[in-house]
């Protein structure tokens, strides 16, 4: 970082399967002078998200993808270092799309302005954008406004070890329910097993499909989907009667472009129902989520793990490993200390 240069990362192409550093121009601009109503943010900490990856096509989704030469969209935590906004007075912290550059300029009245944060905070910094932030919220309000999971039933979640997919787990155990994760390899299983879920499965087994079975011998109330594919088919042809079938993301697909090719007839055959949500429809009832999540985190029913990657300069690394199951739990890149 320097004092009076911003290096931004601009999205140069679109990518064709994994995402590298080819597809961004790093430029280092001087730092904007401020209009009336403006702030500057130091950016400290950045989401990685699957959801970086499809922005950067332009491929059907719900925000518009990133125009080459814009700055990489991405969510993150910042502080406010100059000001000319009273909103937004120097030392504040805020949450909200900051982009992947060292500072942000917000503007007062825009309506994609970041959110200021309250000074004290029920976790740290970075855990505000996994367990008691996107992350979390998207696993709240994905299981049990969708889900609508009752005590009892069998609830299985796919990329279980990830950011959202470890907090569906427990939050399903909070609910009464029998929680089962599907991830790759055995840590990440043992780690499912700690956190309290019933059984993990280990998909890179090559018994994963009868190890699925075995763990759901009453079928899938509320499967949880967040990768697609052969996991998704496989969970489809278990649905129980009456079953809801959340769809949270089809990260199998992602960098291939994919289309999921599930077979739609368990959902006939067992009277089940499967939808789709995007997280930020619930912005107006967010601080519901993140009352719920927070009293759990204190209570030490909800636990929680984040991959910290260091630096600006390793954000398409830390993509990267979401695809490649290098992390456990959430994924944030360190841009600047507090
Ligand atoms: N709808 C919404 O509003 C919303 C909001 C946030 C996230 N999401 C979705 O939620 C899902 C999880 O996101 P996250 O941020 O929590 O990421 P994450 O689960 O922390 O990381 C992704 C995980 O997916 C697994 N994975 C990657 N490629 C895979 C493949 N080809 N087959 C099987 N597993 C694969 C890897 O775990 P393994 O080592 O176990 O393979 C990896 O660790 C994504 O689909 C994302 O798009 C949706």
């Amino acid at each position: 970082m320097t004092e009076t240069g911003n290096r931004r990362y601009l999205l140069r192409s679109r990518p064709s399967g994994r995402v590298t550093v080819e597809n961004f121009t790093v430029v280092s601009e001087a730092l904007p002078e401020l209009g009336e109503g403006e702030a500057l943010v130091r950016v400290l900490y950045l989401s990685i998200d699957p959801t970086n990856r499809i922005w950067m096509t332009d491929m059907e989704q719900y925000m518009p993808p990133v125009a080459l030469g814009d700055v990489m969209r991405g969510a993150g935590i910042g502080t406010v270092t100059a000001s000319r906004s009273s909103r937004y007075p120097v030392g504040a912290i805020v949450s909200g799309l900051l982009g992947w550059q060292e500072y942000a300029l917000v503007r007062e009245g825009d309506p994609a302005a970041p959110g200021l944060l309250p000074p004290h905070l029920p976790v740290s910094l970075s855990a505000m954008l996994g367990v008691c932030g996107l992350t979390g919220v998207t696993a709240y309000f994905g299981l049990l406004d969708i889900g609508k999971p009752k005590p009892g039933d069998t609830v299985v979640v796919s990329a279980a070890a990830g950011a959202v997919g470890s907090i569906v787990g427990q939050i399903a155990k909070i609910e009464g329910c029998r929680a089962v994760g599907i991830a790759g390899g055995t840590a990440k299983c043992a780690w499912l097993l700690e956190l309290g879920f019933d059984a993990a499965i280990d998909y890179k087994a090559p018994d994963w499909r009868e190890a699925l079975a075995a763990a759901t011998p009453a079928g899938i109330d509320v499967y949880f989907e967040n990768v697609g594919g052969e996991i998704g088919a496989a969970a489809f042809e278990r649905l129980a009667m009456h079953a809801r079938v959340v769809l949270c993301g089809f990260i199998a697909n992602y960098n291939d472009g994919a289309r999921a090719d599930t077979n739609l007839t368990p959902l006939l055959m067992k009277r089940a129902r499967a939808e789709g949500f995007i997280v930020s429809d619930y912005g107006p009832r967010w601080n519901e989520a993140v009352r719920a999540l927070a009293g759990w985190v204190a209570a030490g029913k909800l636990l929680h793990r984040e991959t910290i990657v260091d630096g600006l300069d390793r954000c398409v690394d830390a993509l990267n490993m979401l695809f490649d199951g290098a992390n456990t739990g959430k994924v944030v890149v360190k841009v600047a200390e507090r």
